[in-house]
This record gives structure tokens, C-alpha cells and sequence, in this order.
């Protein structure tokens, strides 16, 4: 039995989760998930504000660790390792959270575990779904946009990665000039519903490029474009922006995506039930998510989508990557003298790219 109290704090929100895991068969079980969320602080700004995050994390971690300790009916004795986000992330969120942590840890005498955030959306699958390696992963969320080939724990390939904004922080920025309310996902799918898709013949970035990159900038540009030159914006136009922004976003998606299932085919041809998982707050969008089952069923592949709650920023993914360090031995090299990392690619080999491996302020 091994039982791992997760701590997330690497962008807007504060979160501690116990994880356990009855022996090596057993479906691990998630006792607690606190996860409280800083939307309201940040709205006003319409994108997180790090020195507003890391405050926010310094008031509140210490309650949610002890709420995620008393959900899952266990003393601080009960528990053998402590995992925390090291990054990558917003600075002073981690600083907040590792440091927490390593007190905990230290006064505890547990082993503390730093853990990529990344690693956490890339390993949550195996938690919800008992997932076997190799398999794909699409993340699309404020901060990342990324595609993954996770063979094993430790062991990740990035196929992709933005090279300018992240997909989530081009929902929140196009709901800014088009003047909906953050975070502008929900708002722009929400208003999208009502709108005529055709309006607008926004570009689909990088669609038929053998380059397996994602681009959102332009699309942003185009997008401002569009409203300018037709202001002021009737509840219709805003309506038809959106919808043909999102058809753009499904279709630029649709064409990076398959070109990553051929890639994976190709690459692992044994592969029994090969498998794209989608993570990130980006997909709660019910319009890319169809774009992807579809996608899949075509490919033969199966399409992994974790509950929201585990798909966006939470402490229970932290938790499980810190098991599943554990079980290989693979936990000892972090530990007490593990300075936070704002930026921390995943995939070492990978050229850096701007936006990749990073989650910066969303403003
Ligand atoms: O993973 P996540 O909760 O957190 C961070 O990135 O920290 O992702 C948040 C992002 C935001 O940019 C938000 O606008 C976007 O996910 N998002 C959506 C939807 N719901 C959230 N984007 C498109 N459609 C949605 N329904
Ligand atoms: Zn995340």
C-alpha cells in the first residue's frame, strides 16, 4: 500500500490530493481532491497575475493541505511521501508549493518527491483509466499546447508544441477583444453555440505543414482583424466570431493531430489498443472534443478523455506521477535540495521553443 499527498500550486490553482494505491493489481483510488481555484482574483485583469497567484497560494495551501488530509480520513502519519510541482510554472507558485511541501515533508521525516506538472497530465490516463504505455497525448490548456508520445514513466517524446500562444490563452484572449468575461473558453464556446460558423474565413495555421508544430498568433490577428473592422459588435457578430473561431481551432487541431496518430502508428506498429488522451482545460470544449473522437475512430485509435476535474490543473495527478516514481525506484533523485523550475521541458532533448515547457502569466 503506498499512500502520496500531492501539492499543485504552479499557476492559478492551490490544490492537495491523497492518492493510494493497494498493491501492484489494484485500480489506485483518489481519497481526496481539493482544488480551489483562483478565477475571481484574476478575472479583473482578464489573465493570472503572478504576484496575486503566488499571494493567493501563501493564504490558502496550508487550509487545503489539511482539508485533502481530513477528506481522506488520514493523519499526516498515515501518509509515506510527499509529491509537489516543482515546475514547470509560475515561480512564486512554486516556491509557495515545493517549500510547503519540504516543511511537511521534513517535519513529518517522509520523502518528498518533486514532480513535473507535465508528467502529472501525461500519467493522469494510467490513473483513470489504467492506460498501458505507449500512448498519445494531446495538452491543450492556458499554458501548454502539446503533443507527447509517453512511453513510460520518465520517458516522454514532445512531437509538438506551440510556437507562439498557448490554445487555451487564444480562447482568452480572443473572448478579451470581443469583450466576454474571463477565463474566455467557456464564454467563447458558450457564444460560438449561437453563431454561423461560415461568417468568417479565419486561416487554419499550420494545416498541411509537414512541420508538426502548432501556431494560434496568427489566427489571434486575424481574428482582431475581423472585429475591428466591423465594430461596434451586435451579440450576433460576436456570436459568429466565435463560431468561426472555433471551427478554425477544430480544424488547425484536426490536421496537427492526425499527422501525430500516423506518426504513432508508425512509430509503435505493435501497439495493441493504441490511445490519444486529451488533457488541459481547453478539453472541456465540446466542439474539439467531437473533432477528436471523430479523429480517433477514423485512426483506430481509442480517445482517452479524463473527467474534467483530472483533465484541468489538480493535485490528484501530482499525487499519482509521485506513485508512480516510487514503484520504479525513480523517486530518489529529487528530494529536499530541488530548487524550483519555471521552465522544465519534459522531453530534455527537445529543442526550447518559446512557450514550451513554460506556463507564463496568460495576460
Ligand atoms: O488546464 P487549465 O484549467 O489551466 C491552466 O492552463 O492553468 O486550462 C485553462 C484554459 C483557459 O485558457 C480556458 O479558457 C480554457 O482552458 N478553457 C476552454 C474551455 N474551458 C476552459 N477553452 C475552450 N473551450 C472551453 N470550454
Ligand atoms: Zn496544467
Amino acid at each position: 500500500m503506498i499512500r502520496v499527498l500531492g501539492i499543485e500550486t504552479s499557476c492559478d490553482e492551490t490544490a492537495a490530493s491523497v492518492v493510494a494505491l493497494e498493491g501492484d493489481a489494484a485500480s489506485p483510488k483518489i481519497l481526496s481532491n481539493v482544488v480551489l481555484s483562483q478565477i475571481e482574483e484574476h478575472a479583473a485583469f482578464g489573465g493570472v497575475v503572478p504576484e496575486i497567484a503566488a499571494r493567493a497560494h501563501v493564504e490558502a495551501l496550508d487550509g487545503i493541505v489539511e482539508a485533502a488530509l481530513a477528506d481522506a480520513g488520514m493523519p499526516l502519519a498515515g501518509i509515506d511521501a510527499i509529491a509537489a510541482t516543482a515546475g514547470p510554472g509560475l515561480v512564486g507558485g512554486l516556491i509557495v508549493g515545493l517549500m510547503t511541501a519540504k516543511a511537511i515533508a521534513a517535519a513529518a521525516g517522509k520523502p518528498l518527491i518533486a514532480i513535473n506538472h507535465l508528467e502529472g497530465h501525461a500519467l493522469t490516463a494510467r490513473l483513470t483509466d489504467g492506460l498501458e504505455f505507449p500512448y498519445l497525448l494531446l495538452l491543450v490548456s492556458g499554458g501548454h499546447t502539446q503533443i507527447l508520445a509517453v512511453r513510460g514513466v520518465g520517458d516522454y517524446q514532445r512531437w509538438a508544441t506551440t510556437i507562439d500562444d498557448a490554445l487555451g490563452e487564444a480562447f482568452d484572449k480572443t473572448a478579451k477583444m470581443l469583450g466576454l468575461p474571463y477565463p474566455g473558453g467557456p464564454n467563447v464556446e458558450k457564444a460560438a453555440q449561437a453563431g454561423d460558423a461560415s461568417r468568417f474565413a479565419f486561416p487554419r495555421p499550420m494545416k498541411g505543414s509537414a512541420q508538426p508544430d502548432f501556431s494560434f498568433s496568427g489566427l489571434k490577428t486575424a481574428v482582431r482583424q475581423a472585429a475591428t473592422a466591423i465594430e461596434p459588435l451586435s451579440n450576433q457578430d460576436v456570436a459568429d466570431i466565435c463560431a468561426s473561431f472555433q471551427a478554425a481551432v477544430a480544424d488547425a487541431l484536426a490536421d496537427r493531430v492526425s499527422r501525430a496518430l500516423a506518426r504513432f502508428t508508425e512509430t509503435f506498429p505493435g501497439t495493441n489498443k493504441p490511445a490519444l488522451v486529451v488533457a488541459g482545460g481547453v478539453a472541456a470544449n465540446r466542439a474539439i472534443k467531437a473533432t477528436l473522437e471523430r479523429l480517433c475512430a477514423d485512426a483506430g485509435f481509442t480517445f482517452v478523455a479524463p473527467p474534467l476535474k483530472l483533465c484541468t490543473d489538480n493535485a490528484a495527478m501530482i499525487a499519482w506521477a509521485g506513485i508512480e516514481r516510487l514503484r520504479e525506484g525513480m523517486a530518489q533523485e529529487n528530494g529536499f535540495d530541488f530548487v524550483p523550475r519555471s521552465r522544465w521541458p519534459l522531453d530534455s532533448v527537445s529543442t526550447p521553443m518559446v512557450g514550451s515547457g513554460r506556463r507564463g502569466a496568460k495576460a
